[in-house]
């Protein structure tokens, strides 16, 4: 791999949810993508990520535990009833979860860690002609997700990943110019 190639994968890797929710992933693609995200650097090695393959029914059911605590949470009604169909919209949803570390600062850092290790996740589904979409944990369901894909108890929910196959291009968003502060003395 030279720069050149490997800017391109960058370059081209998109946040994309035009997916066919009804075309599974190969057997063995989930895998090969959450050992790239084990190569991320990770302080003290602590290994903090979990993973959670959430495909099938149980996307209906990860939908309306998300939904069930947007409600508990006094959500608007029309967001929560939009929440209990999102999760079908791919045919599988990627979860990956940072534990917590023993003090604060490790916490944060192992966060870093899993955030490396899930841009590794993307740009592997990129090479594989997979689409992508990166979405947070709906707000206040953080706790019920982590016990839907049984993670331990304060395991932060960093992405729940949309994964599939393309059903089109997605548009490319550019960029700011680039800025950097030369520090010299
Ligand atoms: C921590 C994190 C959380 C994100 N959560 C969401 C989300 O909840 N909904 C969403 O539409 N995009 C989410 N995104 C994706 C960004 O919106 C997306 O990366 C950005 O629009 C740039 O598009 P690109 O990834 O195609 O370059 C998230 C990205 C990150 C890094």
């Amino acid at each position: 791999m030279n720069f050149e190639a490997l800017r391109e994968l960058i370059r081209s890797r998109r946040t994309d949810m035009m997916v066919d929710k009804d075309r599974a992933l190969d057997s063995g693609t989930l895998e090969k993508l959450c050992e790239l995200a084990m190569w991320a650097p990770n302080h003290k090695m602590t290994f903090p990520w979990k993973f959670a393959a959430v495909t099938a029914d149980a996307r209906e059911r990860l939908s309306n535990c998300t939904a069930d605590a947007m409600a508990r949470e006094g959500d608007k009604p029309e967001r929560v009833a939009k929440a209990r169909t999102k999760f079908q919209r791919a045919p599988v949803i990627l979860i990956v979860g940072t534990e917590p570390g023993d003090t604060q600062l490790r916490t944060e850092e192992n966060r870093d860690a899993v955030s490396a290790g899930i841009q590794n996740i993307l740009l592997g589904a990129t090479t594989l002609g997979l689409a992508s979409f990166w979405s947070s944990c709906p707000k206040g369901a953080n706790d019920d997700v982590a016990e839907f894909c049984k993670f331990p108890q304060g395991t932060h929910i960093t992405a729940m990943i949309y994964l599939g196959h393309p059903q089109r291009e997605a548009p490319v968003l550019e960029r700011p110019p680039l800025k950097i502060t030369n520090i010299t003395n």
